[in-house]
């Protein structure tokens, strides 16, 4: 009943439905378009439609806007992806403090797309790049040609990924001694995921002793010590490509959130932990939201429509469009 009632409303406004894979089953059944974090920029900004219907977080419908500003973003919910959460403009400011205390004055700051508008803002003035886990090789590599320290942001966890990656020493604000952090060719700002952090290397272990051939699917915000037992790191829709390319006799267990692990296949898939690895604002989207959020912008009486200061938006794509040229 509501998913008929959502499509009409989407039909007469002629809307775009865009739906990151953590959503709910009920939302990606509906969605024009599905995708990683970067497929969904891309391809939300490339489409012909004026007005976007985003399910996802924050940051998400936030970088759409400031890709395509003559686009009309709305989010059935303002739900803000808690590791975007732990890094405000001031704790960027606070961390190039310390570490000029350090006598470290230039580094080279890359933003995770998981960041809110005003850390790319910043990024982007300090000639920084964004990237997003898709893509976060790639810039990584690209950024390190200019020879300075690279500041990761805000996921530790991708951020020394990316450097045992590159065989670089890396070092956490917070977490490591001044003299490590001075040694290190990456700082990473002290922020994570908790959905990923549930993913243990006694769960890879787990599943390794019990079925000895099974193959191992992370996405790169795990911790260090499980991506380096996986046999394979990747964005969600890399994570989706991989699976869904295997045989199906092959058994495989998967480090990412729940919704996407339990769509990928019917059988000899495993979520790669013994709790439940839910991401709590992904999953606040409803088909009620969506289909209120519809009901008001056809009432004229719209709610949720994604804005961003425009010097803000302005430095945040300068650090976004260095990104889309790289990838
Ligand atoms: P992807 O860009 O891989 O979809 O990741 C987004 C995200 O928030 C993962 O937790
Ligand atoms: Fe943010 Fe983690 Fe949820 Fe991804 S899974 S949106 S990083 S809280």
């Amino acid at each position: 009943m509501r998913s008929a009632q959502i499509k009409q409303l989407l039909t007469d406004l002629d809307a775009l439905l865009v739906a990151h894979f953590y959503q709910k089953d009920s939302i990606v059944a509906l969605a024009d378009i599905t995708g990683d974090s970067l497929e969904l920029a891309k391809k939300a900004s490339a489409s012909p439609k004026n007005l976007v219907v985003f399910c996802g977080v924050g940051f998400m419908g936030e970088s759409l806007k400031i890709l395509a500003p003559q686009k009309e973003v709305i989010m059935p919910k303002l739900a803000c992806c808690s590791m975007a959460k732990m890094l405000e403009g001031a704790d960027f400011d606070k961390s190039l403090e310390t570490l000029q205390s350090l006598g470290i004055d230039h580094v080279l700051p890359i933003t995770y797309i998981n960041s809110s508008a005003r850390i790319k803002a910043k990024v982007g003035k300090a000639g920084g790049f964004v990237c997003t886990s898709a893509n976060a090789f790639k810039i990584f590599k690209h950024a390190l040609q200019s020879k300075q320290k690279i500041f990761f942001l805000p996921d530790r966890c991708l951020g020394v990924n990316l450097a045992r990656m590159h065989g670089l020493k890396s070092a956490t604000l917070e977490l490591d001694s001044p003299d490590t952090i001075k040694e290190a060719a990456v700082i990473c700002y002290n922020g994570f995921c908790a959905v990923h952090q549930l993913f243990k290397p006694s769960d890879v272990e787990f599943f390794r002793q019990k079925y000895p051939n099974i193959l191992i699917a992370v996405h790169p915000e795990c911790a260090p010590e499980v991506v380096e037992l996986a046999d394979f790191v990747g964005s969600t829709s890399q994570i989706i490509q991989f699976v869904q390319n295997l045989p199906l006799e092959q058994k495989v267990a998967v480090g990412t959130e729940i919704n996407l692990v339990k769509r990928l296949r019917p059988k000899n898939t495993f979520v790669l932990s013994s709790s439940v690895p839910e991401c709590p604002t992904m999953n606040e989207t409803t088909l009620e939201d969506l289909f209120g959020v519809l009901k008001a912008y056809k009432n004229h009486s719209p709610y949720n429509k994604i804005s961003v200061e425009p010097e803000v938006a302005k430095w945040a794509k300068v650090a976004l469009d260095k990104m889309m040229e790289l990838s």
